[in-house]
């Protein structure tokens, strides 16, 4: 997993809940990287789940409320990072429909050890899109922060549905409908 992301899940831990609970999960996560984390490198993505698990003991928040959260910010961070690299996107459909057949191949060209998830997607109508996710890193709940993120960026409203399709939740079906 790369470094941005980490560097931007602490980021929001200070924003959200200052800098000393930044201190604390990294001194209880016995981290191969030591919590020192460069943007352009690349570390495992179970030092991820052992910050956020950590959080979560901290704060009580749920697991999946926090990896939401991370999705949300996480998204106006990366539009920080390669707004650059998009175009011709005018709306949050459009730019779901391209994550998988544009956006992540970008990230790929950039970063070719990028851990990325698949997405396939349907269109059955405008106001409807559904989303197939597949990644063996089961983080379908980063992607519905993702997706919020994104609808927001363009100010749309939509109901969201999460369904996981298996037990390890490494194949998730996303549901957006619009209002
Ligand atoms: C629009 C909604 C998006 C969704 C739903 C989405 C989904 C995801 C998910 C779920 C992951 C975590 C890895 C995994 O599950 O296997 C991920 C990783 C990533 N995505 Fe996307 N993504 C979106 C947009 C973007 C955008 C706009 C960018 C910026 C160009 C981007 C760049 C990345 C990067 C850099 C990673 C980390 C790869 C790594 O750690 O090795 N994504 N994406």
């Amino acid at each position: 997993m790369k470094g941005i992301v980490f560097t931007e899940f602490l980021e929001m831990v200070e924003e959200g809940f200052g800098y000393e609970m930044v201190d604390k999960i990294l001194l209880e996560s016995d981290l191969p990287s030591k919590g020192i984390y460069s943007a352009v490198g690349t570390y495992s993505h179970h030092e991820m789940v052992t910050l956020v698990v950590s959080l979560h003991k901290n704060t009580e928040v749920p697991i999946s409320e926090l990896l939401e959260a991370f999705g949300e910010y996480l998204f106006n961070s990366l539009i920080k990072a390669y707004g650059h690299i998009f175009h011709d996107v005018n709306d949050a459909f459009g730019m779901l429909s391209t994550i998988e057949s544009y956006i992540h191949v970008q990230v790929r060209k950039l970063y070719p050890d990028a851990e990325l998830p698949t997405f396939s997607i349907e269109k059955p109508n405008d106001k409807q899109l559904i989303m197939y996710y597949t990644s063996e890193r089961s983080m379908g709940d980063l992607a519905v922060g993702l997706i919020n993120g994104c609808l927001k960026h363009f100010n749309e409203e939509a109901d969201l549905i999460k369904e996981n399709l298996n037990e390890s939740g490494s194949e998730v079906k996303f549901v957006i409908t619009k209002k």
